[in-house]
């Protein structure tokens, strides 16, 4: 795309200016690529020491005896521990400790960045951080999710002299979470050396508007410091770029006096741009450069998206013009066996499982996400609701952010709605997950109030808080509409205050939704909380007696091993089914959409809430990243692919009666047969989302087979499986990058001897590694697993085992080889380059 017109350069005083003068020219940018700008931010992970223990609460006792553990960031400490029934965190906290840690660097600035500014950059430590350089105590910072930056540069030692930097990470005060947090700085860290003058971190704010797919406006707001003692005269250079071409230009001259910040605006205009879309998420890049006498002294780099959207009173969510149903998930932050120490493919693989089952929409549940979270949901296509807490100033547990609400909310909402507003991804801002305050005027207040905080930052995107059901759950059974008279009525609800009214469950409430609030759209911000273990299904008889809907009667007829049956049966009292959602989303255009709780189980939060189980239940995906049944539900009805999936397996006792289930899309009738012979044809009627045949059990083949129009569309067989045999071992990528921190994620099967996966198996798996490679985490996605998930073994859940092995930064092989008592071993290798 050529530069077209003119564009319009403003420069304005606004609350933070120096003063400035300002010209306008064309401007005709070196023949750069873009990737080779914004080099001020290296990674500052590597080579750090820790140390673990509650007792050391002071700087100056961690002294030279102290034994500390050489290690890279990021790291969670928490992971690494064993599970403990008795852990203060408790089992919402996955029955993990926290505790005290102690983090320490040396490194040396080069005597040529005497005259620079050099910072520190933490994505996040869980939690309560304090940061001392050389001795000198640079600042604090409670939440745990909330990235924040120091300057160094005034008690920095340069040249051959060393500094130290030490981080004190108190998770100690427990429980302060509902779910595992993970302990210790577990993002990325980074060091920033950049010119006294220079774009300021987070400092560019780009909006566009009216867009069409022949032009749209884009404006680009940018503040740059200067923290010299006097005036400088610069040129401030931006570039839109699409890949690596040069789409438009704007320059200006201006003054920046000393130790102070200019603010200036740049409008630009793009011809025919490429629309962001969760199909093609298309984006541009700005590069920020500043010039002094025609060098370039600082460079930065922004990703943004050219889109239009609303949410509409009839029609739901318009993106581009298009409606599209939001199908979300809301995702914590864990990543399973890994812990929460941040890895940008782990992230990466999470919501590829998520795009394979068609979801476009993910929720941040209940905090600032990784800044690699965004970065991907940019570039692979979602919807994000990205949100700041769940609570305010009422805790919900004894040590939670509540207790440092009044200091530190107005700072960390400010970070965070300024780290984030520029990716094209983020749709929603929720600034409170089921917040106690919500029935009440001072609820009501200080939701205006955060609201008002958000809007200063970003006026461009709706905000919500997900509430309770407006009513505390005694919906009016007979109208399903809410009586905003009686007391009970959530108050926010009500205020007026939220530019979008999103609740959490209360799915029968959905279709009074226009009813209910009619000047205000709606999405559903949490639903379902369905529950299920991976893989374990009981047969008719039993589930009859031992699986009525609600969870919180099952162990009446028991339930051995705390597993929950896969069929789309058990929910949370408060939850539905996986179906009865969907089923009302889908049917209402007003309905913009849902986030399911959860796309992926996580640590912590275990439901039923009792040992030995330390995960939670409600991912539609386990916490190894394997798929439990209704993944294909979803899979059927959110995207365009061929599915057919018939549960449960095909290992019963002779004379059990089994119910069995199919997803299915694209054909009008599903055949089923068991060993070759027709147990009948089904079609769904109505809403249906799935088809059932209740059959006796006799080992052998079990086929479907979907038609459409008499064409068959796919076949699927489930074979009764003999005892276990060999292993076999898959790996997502055979290719990794040896840059230390890639993963290949390794699933091992447990099969018989023909082949079959024994869905019963529980083998434990003994892994072993050689060449460019380590093991980083082992799963199975087992609730009540109490095995580390830092060990090299670990026991098959339904047959199948995971083990991730991160590269090294030497290119090679790592041979990984998975062993089974009385099994056939198998080995699989895997190249780094
Ligand atoms: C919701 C809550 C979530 C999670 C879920 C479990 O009420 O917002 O954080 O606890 O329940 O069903």
């Amino acid at each position: 795309m050529k530069l077209k017109f003119f564009k319009i350069v403003s420069l304005q005083q606004s609350w933070l200016l120096g003063t400035c003068i300002f010209a306008l020219t064309l401007f005709s940018c070196k023949n750069k690529k873009q990737d080779q700008f914004d080099n001020r931010k290296i990674s500052f992970n590597e080579e750090w020491s820790f140390h673990l223990n509650d007792s050391i609460n002071d700087k100056d006792t961690i002294g030279k005896t102290t034994v500390w553990k050489n290690l890279d960031l990021p790291h969670d400490w928490s992971i690494e521990g064993k599970f403990d029934e008795k852990s203060p965190a408790g089992y919402g906290g996955g029955a993990l400790n926290g505790g005290l840690g102690w983090y320490k660097k040396t490194f040396k600035i080069k005597e040529s960045d005497r005259n620079k500014i050099v910072s520190v950059i933490f994505d996040g430590v869980y939690c309560n951080s304090e940061v001392w350089i050389n001795g000198h105590y640079i600042g604090k910072r409670p939440n745990g999710y909330i990235g924040f930056q120091y300057d160094l540069s005034p008690y920095l030692n340069f040249g051959e002299t060393n500094n130290e930097i030490l981080v004190k990470v108190d998770n100690s005060k427990q429980p302060n979470s509902r779910w595992y947090s993970g302990s210790g700085i577990y993002r990325n860290v980074w060091l920033q050396i950049t010119d006294k003058v220079h774009v300021a971190e987070n400092g560019t704010h780009i909006t566009t508007s009216q867009v069409s797919s022949e032009k749209a406006k884009v404006h680009i707001e940018t503040t740059i410091r200067n923290q010299n003692k006097e005036a400088k005269k610069i040129t401030v250079s931006t570039t839109i770029y699409k890949e690596d071409e040069k789409i438009e230009t704007a320059q200006q001259e201006v003054v920046v006096t000393e130790t102070n910040s200019l603010f200036i605006e740049q409008d630009f205009e793009i011809q025919n741009p490429a629309l962001w879309s969760v199909e093609k998420p298309e984006l541009y890049t700005a590069v920020t450069e500043v010039f002094v006498n025609e060098k370039v002294i600082d460079s930065y780099k922004t990703n943004f998206g050219i889109r239009d959207f609303r949410f509409d009173l009839e029609k739901g969510f318009i993106l581009n013009n298009k409606q599209i149903k939001i199908k979300g998930v809301c995702l914590h932050h864990d990543l399973g066996p890994l812990g929460s120490a941040v890895n940008t493919r782990a992230i990466e693989r999470q919501l590829q499982i998520m795009k394979e089952m068609g979801v476009n929409g993910i929720r941040t549940a209940h905090n600032p996400p990784a800044p690699e979270l965004l970065d991907l949901c940019d570039k692979m296509g979602f919807i994000v609701m990205d949100e700041a807490f769940d609570m305010w100033r009422t805790p919900k547990t004894k040590y939670d952010y509540a207790s440092v609400w009044d200091e530190w909310f107005e700072r960390d909402l400010f970070d965070q709605i300024k780290r984030d507003r520029n990716h094209p991804s983020v749709f929603i801002w929720s600034v409170g997950n089921e917040i106690p305050e919500q029935w009440n005027e001072t609820g009501v207040l200080i939701a205006k109030n955060l609201i008002d905080l958000v809007k200063q930052q970003d006026p461009t995107r709706p905000v919500t808080v997900a509430m309770n059901p407006p009513v505390n759950m005694n919906i009016d059974e007979v109208t399903l509409q809410f009586d905003k008279a009686k007391t009970y009525f959530n108050a926010i609800a009500a205020s007026g205050a939220l530019d979008l009214i999103g609740y959490n469950y209360a799915h029968q409430t959905y279709a009074f939704h226009q009813k209910n609030f009619p000047t205000t759209p709606f999405i559903a911000t949490e639903t379902t909380s369905a529950l299920a273990t991976r893989g374990y299904y009981d047969s008719v008889s039993d589930t009859i007696k031992k699986w009525p809907v609600r969870w919180d009667l099952k162990f009446t007829g028991g339930n051995p091993g705390n597993t929950v049956s896969a069929y789309d049966q058990v929910q949370a009292p408060w939850g539905s089914t996986h179906e009865a959602t969907w089923k009302i989303i889908k049917k209402h255009d007003f309905l913009s959409g849902m986030f399911v709780w959860t796309g992926f189980d996580y640590i912590g939060e275990p439901t039923p809430y009792e040992w030995p189980s330390i995960s939670s239940y409600f991912g539609i995906v386990d916490l190894a990243g394997f798929p439990k049944d209704v993944y294909y539900m979803y899979q059927s009805e959110w995207t365009n692919k061929d599915v057919l999936h018939i549960f449960p397996h095909w290992n019963w006792k002779v004379g059990q009666t089994v119910d069995v289930w199919a997803y299915y899309n694209h054909a009008d009738e599903v055949e089923l047969f068991l060993n070759g012979k027709s147990v009948g044809k089904r079609s769904k009627k109505g809403d249906d989302l799935h088809v059932m045949w209740r059959i006796p059990f006799q080992p052998g083949t079990l086929k479907a087979v979907s038609r459409k129009d008499g064409k068959v569309v796919l076949e699927k067989e489930i074979q009764t499986a003999g005892n276990p045999s060999k292993l076999n071992v898959s790996a997502d990528r055979n290719e990794i990058i040896a840059d230390g921190k890639d993963l290949s994620f390794i699933t091992v099967d447990v099969l018989d001897a023909k082949g079959i996966l024994v869905p019963t198996a529980k083998n434990e798996i003994h892994f072993s590694v050689k060449g460019k490679g380590k093991i980083v985490g082992v799963g199975s996605g087992n609730p009540v697993s109490h095995e580390s998930f830092k060990g090299n073994k670990h026991t098959a859940m339904a047959g199948k085992c995971l083990v991730i092995v991160q590269s090294e930064k030497e290119s090679g092989r790592i041979e990984v080889t998975a062993k089974a008592n009385g099994l056939q071993p198998k080995t699989i290798v895997i190249t780094t380059k």
